[in-house]
């Protein structure tokens, strides 16, 4: 409170406000943690004292991720899409912690911008495998955990994609809005369990997959993005893992089944 009362302004309280977010101690599983909001979430959630356990496709790019975290962290090779993968990923946990508190549902991919017509049995698959199937399997084996342990928080990475249509990205929004559907579902199964289930829906976001859709695309997408958007501009990874940490904290007790917009006005307009 003290420092609280010397800053000046909206953005300096604020910061004040997420200080006091710890996840001392927490065991927090975050699939897709070696680039963007997997990425920088993990840092978050180490600076505030969690144990982490990082997942990604990439084991490369995870291994340099996750250099720094020493024994408060384990760094697994696996694919979502794969469920036999992921099992192996919760048996390790159980192994080496035997619990698990916070999951962050968040490896994904974009596809290559297209309207539906053109989109072959092989695109469409490959999008509700990652990111529909894969959020699946994982809340599935989440949920048997926190079950056991009595409590638990999961959330999901989504997208703007999953509450609005999204030109050129069919097969994306049609998984993203499977999982918001299954956040819903989730939480109405386990709430009485005290597991609460929520998701982040951003919109575009700076980060390497954002790069990807813009290499895509044929024309400025930037101009045409940020036009639609009233703040005028997208999002920073900070924005949105800021948004996430809060949803995973204890300061946010009573909201399950909820898909938190992060868009900059964008739904709104
Ligand atoms: N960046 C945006 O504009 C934006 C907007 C809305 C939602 N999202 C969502 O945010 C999440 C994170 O995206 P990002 O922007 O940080 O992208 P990113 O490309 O920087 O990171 C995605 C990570 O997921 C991993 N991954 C991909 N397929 C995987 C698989 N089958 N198994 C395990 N890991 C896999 C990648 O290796 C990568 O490390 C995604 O679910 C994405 O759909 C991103």
């Amino acid at each position: 409170m003290e420092r609280a009362a010397r800053c000046l302004g909206d953005a300096c309280i604020f910061a004040e406000v997420m200080l006091e977010i710890s996840f001392e101690r927490k065991v927090v599983f975050i699939s897709g943690a070696a680039s963007g909001f997997g990425k920088l979430a993990a840092e978050r959630f180490y600076e505030s004292g969690a144990r982490l356990v990082l997942v990604d496709l990439n084991l490369e790019a995870l291994l340099q991720a996750s250099a720094g975290f020493g024994d408060r962290a384990i760094a697994l090779q696996c694919d979502v899409t794969s469920s036999e993968q992921l099992v192996s990923v919760f048996e390790q946990i159980r192994a080496k912690w035997g619990v698990l508190h916070i999951a962050v549902n968040n490896a994904g991919k974009a596809q290559e911008l297209k309207n539906l017509e053109q989109l072959s049995d092989t695109e469409w698959q490959q999008m509700i495998d990652i990111n529909l199937s894969g959020v699946f399997f994982a809340m599935r084996e989440q949920i048997k955990m926190m079950l056991a342990h009595g409590s638990g928080v999961i959330v999901n990475v989504a997208s703007v994609a999953g509450v609005l249509g999204a030109p050129g990205l069919g097969a994306y929004g049609a998984a993203k809005h499977g999982v918001v559907g299954l956040t819903r579902t989730a939480a109405v199964e386990h709430a009485a369990d005290g597991i609460r289930v929520n998701a982040v829906c951003p919109g575009f976001s700076e980060t390497p997959m954002m790069t990807a859709i813009r290499d895509s695309a044929s024309g400025d997408l930037d101009t045409s993005a940020t036009s639609r958007i009233p703040m005028g501009r997208i999002s920073t990874p900070e924005e949105i893992v800021q948004a996430l940490l809060w949803l995973c904290s204890e300061a946010n007790s009573f909201m399950t089944g909820s898909s938190v917009v992060l868009d900059g006005g964008l739904t709104a307009s």
